[in-house]
């Protein structure tokens, strides 16, 4: 099966099931309206056929959801087996519109059923069956997983069901399954599972043969796990679905002895253990009661009673309650526009159980710690001003002035500034260009190796504190955060990893992409640390290349290498931009931390926070981003698959539309990612098998995130800034970034399988304009679109390395390595005196890159696109440099006008001898 396959057999599917589920249903109500119409009155048995044949794709499928459950598949098979076509088709057609709306969550219509050999008291979620009155009850399923006969499930749900209050917060209904396997396609398939509870003795295999699970499992489970004891397979299987999906409850149910089974560290992620025949009752509740967990947003439940006070406000917040506006003669419409409640929940204070961001001890603090369990940290910080400044306060707290950090050059603006801030000697590490689309992917390992072994070699070791990466890059480029940081510990135990996921946030809830996130692999790592595999590796190493790594040795490049576990920390930093790809306000980020020393820093993060952080924090931004975390644990699981499932439907289908693919290309993991960092040889998101992508997201040095869609308009004769402004403007679609001949498309969890459909039929449209306007304007029309295509997809300028640092702000001229003081040039350029202009285009510019002496650039220049720093405060400027500049046709320059030139610092501010600004700590 491959990634993106749309056939009518949904399991061996497994990760893009959700919609495969639905299209499938839709494929059989079809089968069954032909048969109705026509094969059963003709006593044509191939229409039936169709329909039966599509029955037991889904009867399979349908065994791992509650909903219609195996009741109403059964009616449905028996109305078919009965040749009642019509009875069949209405039953299908009713089910799966109930699927499609899942009106079945609150409607209690959808479980009734003529056909059902259960009376209807005991197909019905209470809550729905009239005890729950009116309000919302959010509902989920729980998977179980039990050795009891297939024949008594029946009874299992049932007496679950009785057990129901109505004043239960929400409802569920049971997913029964009874081995292993079943337990894991259960947890795969079927995103409405929250909690799970395993009784103690069920077996191993599943009765489906689903290859594709094997394989996952594999990297799941230890091997051996099958010929396991059934009770000796309980904590593999705990730790396999907690793998999966972190977020699960988890309950066992044993009659073994309970009391060390609770005790047992390889169960310490099981939420409660219960000796089997007790206390049904206390199952229930403490399964709600783990839903209500994720479910309680501390911030933002108390911002809601706040709201409803009648508060008497003498603070300075005028909007707060809203009266200066809703009486306002001229403002009105803002509280007409906003509501009233955005009012009502305004306000200064920090009393009144607000709690204060800038020194938590209540229910931020509270919000802040379920973050951290959200999202697999030790501690989360929520920031109300984007990861902009979650960035500089990581920066900040961590850097001290004349530290060495290692980083990617192509990084966001902000940790440019930060460097500056903290004083930190930054060593720029190229990515690897892709010079045809004007962008870069990310820095090589090899790359980052080869920097810190040059900076061993000279000493230079000790001084450098840490590495910052973006993860995934703006293009979509996601790194091996695993191996980068564990082949960087090898040669520093001690570096700090900065992962900048302003982008991937929503990762940590795909089980494929959480391994690469900051904080996956940081979870891996400690394990690994605390297991064997570090120390038996090590020492084949240790025999191979010696104990303490020679700078000189060339093998150190290519081989993988292994950290000391008894000398390396697991110091990981994670900055997510909430709002960027879950539901927080504009501006709502996080800061994850996984420190294994993080007490040591934990003040200067504090003083950090204190530094950047508005004492006038926005409250409804730090209320976003508790319910984001709680939508992220409660259904990110399914919003992310879907983004992505919807990610790759528009690869495929503008790929291979024949008249949309002829002018325009998303492009692939092959364009994106050259071949020598995909040892897995997979090249395509699209018509891949499944087992082959899992291997390139364990394995390959980067792989891509799909939900991060390059779309090449060159070759349809658009540049980027221009396509994206038509896109807008005229068909209402709003785009991410541009490049001069692509635009990003990118995915969320906000879309919808109508907004695919829309894009589709723009590209159709302005594909279908190009060839009328071609076929209009004859030959010379042609020969013009060729030229305008082969202009802006072949005439590209090459993008400039990062030169050097000006001799100036170096603290040894002879050295190899490429550190500088950016914060003393930055500074320096605060001296008029110290600054000059030269116009771009000027015979002055060639005579000094001739003959001198050197530009030096005083400031940040950053294009965008493509929106990385061409010139950074202190840089050298090259001829490659100014041919860039020259060709550049983009109108947003940051720190360039060009009606004054290039502000360079003067060659006389230089030629004074540098004091020794920064104490190199
Ligand atoms: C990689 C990266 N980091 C950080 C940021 C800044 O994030 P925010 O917009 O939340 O301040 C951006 C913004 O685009 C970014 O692309």
């Amino acid at each position: 099966m491959s990634l993106d396959q749309d056939t009518t057999l949904p399991l061996d599917h497994l990760v893009s099931t959700m919609e495969a589920r639905l299209d499938a249903w839709r494929v059989l109500n079809a089968a069954n309206r032909a048969w109705a119409a026509t094969g059963a009155a003709t006593g044509d048995e191939t229409a039936k056929q169709a329909v039966e044949h599509q029955l037991r794709c889904l009867s399979s499928l349908e065994e791992f959801y509650a909903f219609p459950g195996r009741q109403f598949m059964g009616s449905l098979a028996e109305l078919v087996a009965e040749g009642d076509a019509a009875a069949a088709a209405r039953l299908s057609a009713r089910l799966s519109a109930a699927l499609l709306s899942k009106s079945y969550h609150n409607n209690p219509g959808e479980w009734d059923s003529d056909e059902s050999s259960l009376d209807n008291a005991d197909r019905l979620p209470p809550a729905l069956n009239g005890n729950g009155g009116d309000k919302h009850r959010p509902y989920f399923e729980v998977l179980v997983v039990t050795p009891t006969p297939q024949t008594k499930w029946t009874e299992v749900s049932r007496e679950m069901r009785r057990l129901r209050r109505p004043q239960d917060p929400f409802v569920y209904e049971l997913v029964i399954v009874g081995s292993f396997e079943d337990a894991a396609l259960g947890a795969i398939l079927n995103p409405a599972i929250e909690a799970v509870v395993v009784f103690d003795g069920f077996h191993f295999a599943s009765q489906h043969d689903v290859p594709l699970l094997h394989r996952f499992l594999e990297a799941h489970v230890p091997p051996g796990v099958a010929d396991l004891t059934s009770e000796a397979m309980t904590p593999a299987l705990v730790r396999m679905l907690k793998n999966l999906r972190p977020e699960l409850d988890i309950y066992l149910l044993s009659d073994r002895k309970v009391e060390e089974m609770a005790a047992n560290p390889e169960l310490a992620c099981v939420r409660r253990v219960f000796y089997e025949v007790e206390e049904p009752l206390e199952i229930h509740l403490s399964i709600l009661d783990g839903i209500n967990d994720r479910y309680e947003t501390p911030y933002f439940d108390n911002l809601k009673k706040y709201s409803q006070r009648p508060m008497g406000t003498f603070h300075a917040l005028p909007v707060a309650r809203g009266k200066s506006i809703f009486k306002s003669n001229w403002i009105r419409d803002m509280g007409e526009f906003y509501g009233l409640n955005l009012f009502l929940a305004e306000s200064s204070a920090t009393t009144g159980g607000l709690d204060s961001l800038l020194e938590p001890t209540g229910n931020i603090k509270t919000a802040q710690d379920k973050a951290a369990r959200a999202f697999g940290a030790d501690h989360a910080f929520f920031v109300t001003n984007g990861t902009s400044t979650s960035n500089k306060i990581v920066e900040q707290a961590l850097l001290h002035p004349g530290d060495i950090v290692l980083v990617d050059r192509n990084c966001h603006k902000s940790h440019h500034y930060g460097m500056v801030l903290a004083g930190a000697r930054p060593v720029y590490l190229e990515a690897y260009p892709m010079m045809e689309y004007s962008m870069y992917g990310g820095v090589p390992l090899r790359t980052i190796k080869k920097a810190m072994l040059d900076l061993k070699a000279e000493g230079k070791l000790d001084r450098v504190r840490m590495l910052l990466l973006t993860n995934c890059t703006f293009d979509g480029h996601v790194y091996n955060t695993r191996q980068v940081m564990e082949e960087c510990l090898a040669i520093k135990p001690d570096l700090i990893f900065l992962w900048d996921e302003a982008w991937f946030g929503f990762a940590r809830f795909s089980p494929f992409f959480r391994q690469r996130t900051a904080m996956g692999a940081a979870t891996l790592i400690k394990r690994a640390m605390a297991g064997s595999d570090y120390r038996s590796a090590l020492e084949a190493q240790r025999r191979e290349v010696g104990v303490d790594l020679d700078p000189a040795d060339a093998r150190l490049l290519d081989r993988r290498l292994v950290p000391d576990p008894d000398r390396m920390r697991v110091r990981v930093y994670q900055t997510n931009s909430t709002h960027k790809s879950m539901s927080a306000l504009r501006q709502g980020s996080m800061i994850l931390v996984c420190d294994q020393d993080f007490h040591h820093v934990e003040e200067a993060f504090h003083e950090a926070i204190f530094t950047h952080t508005s004492t006038s924090p926005n409250l409804q931004i730090i209320a976003s981003l508790d319910i984001a975390r709680r939508q992220m644990e409660l259904e990110g699981y399914e919003m992310v698959m879907k983004a992505t499932q919807l990610a790759l439907t528009i690869r495929r289908e503008v790929n291979r539309h024949p008249l949309v693919s002829k002018y325009f290309r998303v492009l692939d993991l092959g364009d994106m990612v050259p071949a020598e960092f995909r040892r897995t040889g997979m090249e395509s998101l699209t018509g891949t098998d499944w087992t082959k992508a899992m291997e390139s997201v364990w394995n390959d040095e980067f792989v891509l995130d799909p939900t991060r869609l390059t779309l090449v308009c060159g070759s349809a004769g658009f540049d980027g800034t221009e396509f994206k402004g038509m896109l807008a403007e005229k068909y209402d679609i709003q785009i991410n970034k541009t490049s001069r001949n692509s635009i990003l498309l990118q995915t969320n969890i906000n879309n919808t399988r109508s907004d695919v459909a829309h894009l589709m039929k723009v590209l159709v449209d302005i594909a279908t304009g190009i060839e009328e306007r071609l076929a209009a304007g004859g030959e010379p029309a042609v020969a013009a679109f060729r030229g305008r295509v082969a202009g802006l997809m072949k005439d590209v300028p090459d993008m400039p390395n990062f030169s050097r640092f000006h001799d100036h702000f170096r603290e040894d001229t002879g050295s190899a390595t490429s550190e500088g003081d950016i914060r003393s040039a930055f500074y320096l350029a605060y001296d008029e005196g110290s600054c000059e202009h030269v116009k771009l285009n000027s015979r002055e510019i060639d005579r000094r890159l001739k003959s001198g002496p050197e530009l030096v650039s005083a400031s940040f220049v950053i294009p965008y696109p493509p929106g990385f720093p061409i010139m950074v405060p202190g840089q050298v400027i090259t001829t490659e440099t100014i041919e860039f500049m020259r060709k550049l046709d983009v109108k947003e320059i940051h720190g360039y006008q060009a009606s004054r030139g290039l502000k360079l610092l003067t060659p006389k501010a230089l030629a004074v001898q540098p004091v020794m600004r920064i104490e190199v700590a």
